[in-house]
């Protein structure tokens, strides 16, 4: 299919079953952060109602910035990797201290930020301020690959490019969110049997990964600390404390106070 025939496809579709969901009432670039940051691991319906309490509680990134930590904390509760939530704090501190409590709108200031990879820095130019930057999660690839017909070995550059190229001329916003529709109802994993990711990148994110990051760590070093192990970690959304307290179970480690 051509780029024209497959946007024109998308969007058409949009437009009649589009989901009415929160973050897409708003273009605030920190509600978009919070947003993003939460769906990482977790799925939309549930999403959905820790979303508006948390911003019902922290309705700008100051309060946030200002809020103590263990009450971000019982708002993130039910949501799962508590680290997303600390990470999400001390980005909030940084744009407040360095920004002005502005958002910032280029990528590579987004990415330098903790927490905050690719992937939810390309999210929250593209949702916020309607940028072409591709967001690239495992829905979007299976439908590029899918309605491209590309081999699901194509190497993450090629897709990104690709991705990039397909945005249509001032709808990042919609396109992606139409992708994300598109891809969470129609073209599912198991309607095109393409796999989530490559077994080898979704390791990579894996907590089994971390764990042999971590173990690798010991054996070279014997011994390490928190600090280093967050900083393993900072672009993560794995939670470090989780991991540790399952290699301590498995007797693997030991820790000292
Ligand atoms: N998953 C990640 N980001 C999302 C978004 N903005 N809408 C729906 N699902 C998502």
């Amino acid at each position: 299919m051509n780029k024209q025939a497959f946007q024109q496809k998308i969007l058409s579709w949009y437009e009649k079953n589009k989901r009415d969901l929160p973050w897409r009432k708003t273009t605030d670039p920190y509600a978009i952060m919070v947003s993003e940051i939460m769906l990482q691991q977790t799925q939309v319906d549930r999403v959905i109602p820790k979303y508006q309490a948390f911003l019902k509680a922290f309705p700008t990134i100051k309060d946030l910035a200002e809020a103590p930590t263990s009450q971000v904390l019982e708002l993130w509760s039910g949501l799962g990797y508590n680290s997303r939530a600390i990470r999400l704090q001390e980005a909030a501190k940084i744009i407040c201290k360095q920004y002005r409590g502005q958002v910032p709108k280029s990528r590579d200031a987004l990415m330098d930020l903790p927490g905050i990879g690719p992937y939810t820095s390309n999210a929250i130019l593209s949702f916020a301020h309607n940028l072409p930057f591709p967001c690239m999660d495992t829905n979007i690839r299976r439908i590029i690959l899918h309605e491209l017909q590309l081999p699901e070995k194509t190497a993450p550059e090629k897709l990104y490019v690709l991705a990039e190229s397909l945005i249509p001329e001032g709808r990042s916003r919609d396109w992606h969110n139409a992708l994300m529709d598109y891809g969470s109802t129609i073209l599912t994993a198991r309607k095109t049997g393409i796999k989530s990711l490559t077994t080898q990148s979704k390791f990579l994110h894996s907590k089994r990964w971390y764990r042999g990051q971590i173990l690798k760590i010991l054996v070279k070093e014997k011994e390490t600390t928190l600090k280093k192990l967050a900083k393993l970690f900072e672009k993560s959304p794995a939670d470090i404390e989780e991991i540790v307290q399952e290699l301590l179970k498995a007797r693997l480690i030991a820790v000292e106070p």
